[in-house]
């Protein structure tokens, strides 16, 4: 048995009870609402101006600051499923939102928002009922269904659910010594890490002009990002993420990505973004002379909100500092709160820096 630890860190900030309480929050893309609401708490006693766009973006001005604009992006929509068809059963069909694996998605547990929320299940033939091809096949995500328990569709509707109606993962937060296991870490502990940073920098006088911002639908192609820049015309982006930390067992360590425990992600590289190798190699000094643990990390697939960011206007110098994070898209993601703590004081050192990293541009 591990010791549990209660997590007091960054001077004092309780960043665990912020990542439970914006984890245990639902955010399917578009409908952010609920996570936006619990964040809106932490920062608005913080914020000297905030508001929210057409799209549910959510800017928070942090204060005053002097000095070049740094702004801090996390999303709030987390992977989730949408009904698309009601059967006369009174199963529910869906169909994907985001990058949903079918293998993690049977069996599982969900809950179905109709007029107030509904317990389901990820339906499953039963093996004994399986030809053996059926056995190794892996089924489509429009293949599986959702059943609430109503035997057909009008019982289903008077539930409130239709066509339309969101399927999320259910609230399952846990603590294991140093790990957290949880739906939609991906990406609440980038959220929890900008909360932290934003709280930890209010009242520093010495600091950057500082806006801190919450997309909506990354994982529907980095929607909400699309607008942000507009709205905050920064001199520096900083995009706090989870990311790949595939250190399991059967996987290469070439294939690793990242590891849990090995500290803050440094991006280098992923399919929507090449980070300007000035600013990578400023981060890793700005890790190393602040003792900070640190792993660089270089992707060939996968992307954040930085994609969009860094192309728009003049080009906006972006950078990316991510919490490695095991089962991604899944219902149970595991990262290490050590991580999560090198992000956030990897994060305050960057905004704290900010004409460092213009210079090394
Ligand atoms: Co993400």
């Amino acid at each position: 048995m591990r010791r549990h630890v209660t997590y007091v860190v960054v001077e004092g900030q309780e960043l665990l009870g912020t990542l439970k309480a914006l984890a245990s929050a639902y955010g399917p893309p578009a409908w952010e609402k609920d996570v936006a609401s619990r964040i809106e708490e932490a920062l608005a006693p913080i914020s000297s101006e905030r508001w929210r766009d057409n799209l549910g973006n959510l800017f928070f001005r942090i204060g005053r600051g002097r000095g070049p604009r740094v702004m801090l992006v996390a999303h709030m929509d987390e992977v989730a499923m949408i009904v698309r068809h009601v059967d006369e059963s009174g199963f529910l069909h869906i169909a994907p939102l985001g990058g949903l694996d079918p293998r993690v998605l049977i069996g599982q547990r969900v809950v179905v928002h109709g007029s107030s929320p509904v317990d389901g299940c990820i339906g499953v033939k039963p093996p004994h009922v399986m030809t053996p091809e059926e056995m190794k096949t892996v089924p489509n995500v429009k293949d599986l269904y959702v059943d609430v328990g109503a035997s057909s569709r009008a019982e289903a509707e008077a539930m409130g659910i239709r066509v339309g109606s969101y399927v999320t993962f259910p609230p399952n937060f846990h603590l294991s010594g140093n790990r957290v296991i949880s739906k939609a870490l991906d990406d609440r502990a980038g959220c929890a890490a900008e909360v932290a940073i934003a709280r930890e920098l209010a009242s520093s006088s010495e600091r950057p002009e500082l806006y801190a911002v919450f997309t909506v639908q990354e994982e529907l192609g980095l929607r909400g990002a699309s607008v942000v820049v507009e709205q905050v015309d920064p001199d520096l982006a900083v995009v706090l993420e989870c990311t790949v930390a595939a250190d399991v067992p059967g996987v290469p360590p070439q294939d690793h990505v990242t590891r849990l425990g090995a500290g803050a992600a440094i991006r280098a590289m992923d399919s929507t973004m090449l980070t300007n190798p000035g600013l990578v190699r400023w981060l890793i000094g700005l890790a190393e002379s602040r003792g900070i643990p640190y792993q660089v990390q270089v992707m060939t697939g996968g992307g954040t909100d930085a994609g969009r960011i860094h192309l728009q206007r003049r080009g906006i110098p972006t950078v990316v500092l991510a919490t490695p994070c095991r089962y991604l898209h899944s219902p149970n993601l595991m990262l290490d709160l050590r991580d999560l703590e090198a992000v956030v004081r990897l994060g305050i050192a960057v905004v704290l820096d900010a004409e460092g990293a213009l210079r090394a541009l």
